[in-house]
C-alpha cells in the first residue's frame, strides 16, 4: 500500500474518494474536522438529519466535475468520548470495505481533528486508522478461477499530518504483512501447506532477513531425538513431519529469550478416532498456531526488534492409515513421560508437549508461549471472537492480556484448575491425553503444563478465532492471522 501525507488540505492530490470523519453528538452529526471546503457538498445531507455520525455509519455525496474527488464519504466515528483505537479500526474497516464494493483504489482520508482526540493520542489514532484499512484490505481468491476479483486499495493519502508520522503507518504495514502471511498459510490447501512446505518457508525467510536462522528436522531426527509423541502422531502420514526452529537474535547481548511454540498440524483428520462430517472440513486450519509463530518471528526480524525470539514448530499431518498411532497404546514423550492415548484426535497437545519439553531442555527459554488450535471446547466456551489464555505466571499473563487489549485481539484468561489434573490420570501410563468432555479446554492446558517445568509459560487456545465462519469487523472470514499482532505487541514492549 502506498501511504502519503499532507498537512494542508488544499495541497492534497486528486483521488477517487475523500473521507470526512464525524462525531455523533446528541443524535446529530458534528464534523470531526474542518468542513469549510466541503460545506456546499455536505450541507444538504446534514440539513436532512439523515446522517447522525453514528459509529460505523457512512453516507456518500457526489461532487460536480472539476473537484479533486468525485465522491465524498461522511464517516460516523460515534460519540467522541467513546472513541478508542479499536473503534477506529472498525470504523475505517467500513471505509475499506465500501471502497472494495465501489472498486476504488486511490482514496484520501481527512484525519479527525487531532487536538480534539483527548482519549487517543495522535499516534494511536493513526495506528487505529491504518490498521483498520490494512487488515481489511485482504482477500484470498487464488483458488477460484472466476475473473471478478475483489479490487483492493492501492494508495491512501492522509490529510492532517506531516510525513514524519509515516513511520507509525509503516510499522502498521509491516505488521499487516505478517498477518497476511499467516492468513495465506491458513487459507491455502493442506495438500500444499505441508510440514515440508512450512520448513522450506522458514528456511527461505531466514535467508532473506538478518539475524534470522532456521533449522528444519525430519522424521529420522524426530525418531533419533526421541520426540516420541510427535513421532506417534506423524506415523499415519505419508507426508514427512517437520520440527522447525526459526530463531531471531535481535539482542545478542541479552540472555532474554522468548520461545513461541506453534501447533503445526497441517491437516487434522482425527486419526483412527476419525472426525465426522461437519468437523473435519476446516481442519487445514490446524496449523494456525504455527502460522502465527512463524509470522511473528519473521516480522520481529523485519522490524529489527531488539529481542531474542524463536518459533518452535512441531508439524505433521494427523492422518488415518494402517500405520496410524492407536487409541489405548502408550507412547513416551521427549522428557520420558509416558502417555496413554485416549483419543487420537487429541493430537495437538501431544506434539506440543514434545516441543515444549524440547525447548525447555535445549533452548534456554526465559518464557514459552504456545499458540494452538487446540480444543473444540474452547470454541463452545468463548465462541469465535476470542482466544482462551492459560498462564502459570502472573507477570506474563498481565503482559499478554495488556498486549491483546491494545491490539483488539480478544483474549479471555481461563483457569489452570489443579483438581482437574485428576481427569488426566491413566491406569497404565503417567498421563492420559484426554480428560473427558467437561472442562475440555482446561484439561488440554493442564496436559501441556506437565511439560513446562517451572518455566513461565502461557498457552493460547485459538481454536475459535483462528479460522472463522464470518467476518468480524476488520477480521476476515476464514484465516484470520490471529495472535500475530498481540505477540508482536508483547515483544515490542520487551524490547
Ligand atoms: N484441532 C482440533 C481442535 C479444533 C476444533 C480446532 C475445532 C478448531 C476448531 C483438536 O486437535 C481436536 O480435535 N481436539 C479434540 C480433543 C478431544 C478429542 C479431547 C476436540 O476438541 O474435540
Ligand atoms: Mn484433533
Ligand atoms: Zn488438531
Amino acid at each position: 500500500m502506498l501511504f502519503s501525507t499532507t498537512s494542508d488540505l488544499s495541497k492534497r492530490k486528486e483521488s477517487e474518494l475523500i473521507v470526512l470523519p464525524f462525531w455523533e453528538k446528541k443524535k446529530k452529526a458534528r464534523a470531526a474536522t474542518t468542513l469549510t471546503a466541503f460545506n456546499r457538498h455536505v450541507a444538504p445531507l446534514l440539513a436532512t438529519g439523515d446522517f447522525t455520525g453514528e459509529f460505523g455509519r457512512t453516507s456518500l455525496v457526489y461532487a460536480k466535475e472539476g473537484e479533486k474527488e468525485p465522491r465524498c464519504m461522511l464517516l460516523g466515528l460515534g460519540v467522541e468520548e467513546k472513541l478508542t483505537v479499536e473503534r477506529l479500526r472498525n470504523a475505517y474497516s467500513v471505509v475499506a470495505k465500501a471502497c472494495q464494493k465501489l472498486g476504488l483504489v486511490k482514496i484520501t482520508l481527512v484525519l479527525p481533528n487531532i487536538v480534539e482526540l483527548r482519549h487517543v493520542s495522535v499516534d494511536e489514532c493513526l495506528r487505529g486508522i491504518a490498521e483498520g484499512i490494512l487488515l481489511s484490505n485482504y482477500t484470498f481468491e487464488q483458488l477460484a478461477t472466476s475473473s471478478d476479483r475483489t479490487v483492493l486499495l492501492k494508495s491512501v493519502q492522509l490529510v492532517g499530518i506531516t510525513s514524519s508520522k509515516l513511520d507509525v503507518v509503516r510499522l502498521c504495514e509491516e505488521i499487516a504483512e505478517g498477518v497476511y502471511f499467516a492468513r495465506d498459510l491458513v487459507n491455502k490447501n493442506a495438500d500444499d501447506i505441508t510440514p515440508t512446505y512450512l520448513g522450506k518457508a522458514a528456511s527461505k525467510l531466514a535467508k532473506t532477513l538478518p539475524n534470522l536462522k532456521a533449522e528444519v528436522f525430519g522424521r529420522k531426527w524426530i525418531q533419533s531425538e526421541k520426540l516420541g509423541l510427535l513421532e506417534a502422531v506423524s506415523r499415519g502420514a505419508q507426508e514427512e513431519p517437520a520440527f522447525i526452529i526459526l530463531s531471531y537474535r535481535g539482542y545478542a547481548r541479552s540472555k532474554d529469550h522468548t520461545v513461541i511454540v506453534g501447533k503445526g498440524v497441517t491437516y487434522d483428520t482425527g486419526g483412527l478416532n476419525l472426525k465426522p462430517t461437519g468437523s473435519i472440513e476446516t481442519m487445514r486450519s490446524d496449523m494456525a498456531g504455527a502460522a502465527a509463530a512463524l509470522a511473528t518471528v519473521t516480522t520481529a526480524a523485519a522490524l529489527k526488534m531488539k529481542v531474542n525470539v524463536t518459533a518452535v514448530i512441531p508439524s505433521t499431518e494427523n492422518a488415518i492409515d494402517s500405520k496410524s498411532y492407536k487409541p489405548g497404546d502408550v507412547y513416551a514423550a521427549y522428557n520420558k513421560t509416558t502417555v496413554e492415548i485416549g483419543n487420537t484426535d487429541a493430537e495437538g497437545r501431544l506434539i506440543l508437549a514434545d516441543a515444549l519439553a524440547y525447548t525447555l531442555q535445549n533452548l534456554k527459554p526465559t518464557r514459552m508461549i504456545d499458540v494452538a488450535t487446540l480444543t473444540g471446547a474452547v470454541v463452545v466456551a468463548l465462541g469465535e471472537d476470542m482466544a482462551g489464555l492459560y498462564c502459570n505466571d502472573e507477570t506474563l499473563s498481565k503482559q499478554l492480556l495488556d498486549a491483546s487489549q491494545e491490539t483488539g485481539e480478544k483474549v479471555w484468561r481461563l483457569p489452570l484448575h489443579e483438581p482437574y489434573k485428576e481427569l488426566l490420570k491413566s491406569d497404565i501410563a503417567d498421563l492420559r491425553n484426554i480428560g473427558g468432555r467437561a472442562g475440555g479446554s482446561i484439561t488440554a492446558a493442564l496436559f501441556l503444563e506437565a511439560f513446562v517445568g517451572s518455566c513461565p509459560w502461557a498457552h493460547f487456545d485459538i481454536a475459535g478465532p483462528a479460522f472463522t465462519s464470518k467476518e468480524h469487523g476488520y477480521q476476515p472470514k476464514n484465516g484470520v492471522g490471529f495472535g500475530v499482532r498481540t505477540l508482536l505487541n508483547f515483544l515490542q514492549k520487551l524490547a
